[in-house]
C-alpha cells in the first residue's frame, strides 16, 4: 500500500486552497474524503460543489456544537446553504434507539426534500446516529460526514456503517448507508482530550498491523510527533488509514467476502473488555483495541503463526505512545469465564465458535475461525500474571 494521493486545487476558482484527497471507489456510491486545515471553513463551498444541496440539518453534540458549530454554519450560509441544527447530549449513551426517533422526527418536522442534507459534526456516536437517521428518512437523504475525533476521522467516518445500540447489544440496529462525502479538518484534534487522540490512534497503528509493514515502521518513527499535533504527520497518517479502509470496504462493502473483518485485529478482546467495562470512560473503544491487538498477538504467537519479536514491536510501539497494552494496567482482576462468554457472543461469532483476526507478522493478518477456548483461556490467564 503506497502513500499516493492527489492534491486537489481546491473547489472555489478564486481561492487557492490545497487539500489532500482519498477516493472511496465504491462504483455509483463513490465519494472522496476530503482532508486539511481549512475544511470546516470551506465546507459549504465544498458541498454546493459536491453534493449541490441548498438545505442542511446538522447533526452534533454539545461538546462539539460548543466549539465548532459557528464555524460550521457560518460557511453553509456564506455559501447561501440554509441550516438548522440539532444537538444531542456527548457520550455513547445518546446512540439509543429513543435519540434516533426523536431525530428522525425532528428532521421529518422540518419537511426536508431529498435534497436535504444531513450533516454529522462530531465523533463516531454523532456520525453512527445522523447516518442512521439519514439512511431512514424518506428511505435516505444525503449524508455528510465531518469527523471531529481521531478515531472517527479514520475509522467510523468511513465504510458506511451507521446505527445505534438496542437492549440486545452494541450497535444492533442500523444500516449501510455510504456519506456522499466525507470533510477532516484536522485542526479540530486540537481540541480533542489526549486520551481521546490516543484511542484514534490506535485504529491507525492496527492499518500498519493488518495490510501496511512500512506505514507501522513510518509510525514507529513518527507517532510522537504526530500525536504532538504535527500537520504534515497527522495529514499523512490520517490519509493513509483512510486509504487503508477504503480498500478493503471496496473489495468487501457488506461484509461478505470476509476481507472487512481483517479491520477486526484486536477486536474480539476489545469488544469483550469494552463489554466487561461498560463501554464507558474506564476504557475507550481504541483503547481496548490497543489491549486486543496485543493479546490477539499472543495468541498468534502460541498459535505459531509469528514470532514473538512481533508481539514485542506491537507492544513496545503501543507502550511508547503511551496506550495500555496489559489487561492488569486497565484492571487488577477480571473474570475470565465472563470474558469468553461474550467473545462467543459477538455478533461476528458464529455459533458460538471463537474467531479471531490474527498476524502473520507486522503487516499480515489474516482471519482464524474455531480457536480452541481453552487456549484463549491460556492467553488470557498468562497475561494477567
Ligand atoms: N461506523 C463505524 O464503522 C464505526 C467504527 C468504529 C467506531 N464506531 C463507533 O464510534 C463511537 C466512538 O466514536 P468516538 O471515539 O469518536 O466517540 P465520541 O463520538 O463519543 O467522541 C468522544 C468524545 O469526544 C468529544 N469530542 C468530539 N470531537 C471533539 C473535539 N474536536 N474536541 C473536543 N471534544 C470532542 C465528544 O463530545 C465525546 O465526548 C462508538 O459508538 C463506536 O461504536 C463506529
Ligand atoms: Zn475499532
Amino acid at each position: 500500500m503506497g502513500y499516493a494521493m492527489k492534491r486537489n486545487e481546491g473547489f472555489s476558482p478564486t481561492e487557492k486552497k490545497e487539500h489532500t484527497v482519498v477516493h472511496v471507489p465504491l462504483g455509483a456510491m463513490s465519494y472522496d474524503i476530503i482532508i486539511g486545515e481549512r475544511v470546516l471553513a470551506e465546507t459549504g463551498a465544498i458541498l454546493s460543489d459536491v453534493v449541490k444541496c441548498k438545505r442542511a440539518i446538522i447533526v452534533t453534540d454539545d461538546n462539539v456544537a460548543s466549539r465548532y458549530l459557528h464555524r460550521l454554519t457560518g460557511s453553509l450560509a456564506a455559501a447561501e446553504i440554509r441550516c438548522t441544527s440539532f444537538i444531542l447530549p456527548s457520550g455513547e449513551a445518546t446512540k439509543s434507539t429513543d435519540q434516533l426517533l426523536k431525530l428522525v422526527h425532528n428532521i421529518l418536522s422540518q419537511e426536508p426534500d431529498r435534497h436535504t442534507a444531513v450533516i454529522a459534526l462530531g465523533g463516531g456516536v454523532i456520525g453512527d446516529i445522523a447516518g442512521c437517521a439519514a439512511s431512514l428518512v424518506l428511505r435516505g437523504l444525503p449524508f455528510v460526514q465531518i469527523p471531529t475525533t481521531l478515531l472517527a476521522q479514520v475509522d467510523s467516518s468511513v465504510g458506511g456503517k451507521t446505527g445505534v445500540n438496542t437492549s440486545y447489544g452494541k450497535n444492533t440496529m442500523g444500516s449501510f448507508y455510504q456519506p456522499k462525502i466525507v470533510l477532516i479538518d484536522i485542526t479540530t484534534l486540537e481540541t480533542l482530550p489526549k486520551r481521546e487522540l490516543l484511542s484514534g490512534y490506535a485504529e491507525i497503528a492496527k492499518y500498519g498491523l493488518i495490510a501496511d509493514a512500512m506505514f507501522f515502521e513510518w509510525l514507529e518513527v513518527n507517532a510522537n510527533a504526530l500525536l504532538s499535533g504535527n500537520v504534515d504527520l497527522l495529514t499523512r497518517a490520517i490519509a493513509t488509514s483512510c486509504k487503508a479502509k477504503a480498500e478493503i470496504v471496496a473489495e468487501d462493502e457488506r461484509e461478505i467476502s470476509g476481507k472487512r473483518a481483517l479491520l477486526n485485529f484486536g477486536h474480539t478482546f476489545a469488544h469483550a473488555l469494552e463489554a466487561e467495562t461498560g463501554y464507558g470512560p474506564d476504557l475507550l473503544h481504541g483503547e481496548a483495541v490497543g489491549v486486543g491487538m496485543v493479546l490477539a498477538a499472543a495468541l498468534s504467537e502460541r498459535l505459531r503463526l509469528c514470532g514473538q519479536r512481533t508481539t514485542t514491536r506491537i507492544r513496545e510501539h503501543l507502550s511508547s505512545v503511551g496506550l495500555r497494552t496489559s489487561l492488569r494496567e486497565v484492571r487488577e482482576m477480571w473474570n475470565i469465564n465472563q470474558l469468553i462468554a461474550h467473545m462467543a457472543h459477538d455478533k461476528k461469532a458464529e455459533h458460538g465458535a471463537l474467531n479471531f483476526v490474527l498476524t502473520r507478522g507486522i503487516g499480515s493478518a489474516e482471519i482464524v475461525k474455531n480457536v480452541d477456548k481453552e487456549l484463549v483461556r491460556d492467553i488470557i490467564t498468562e497475561a494477567l500474571q
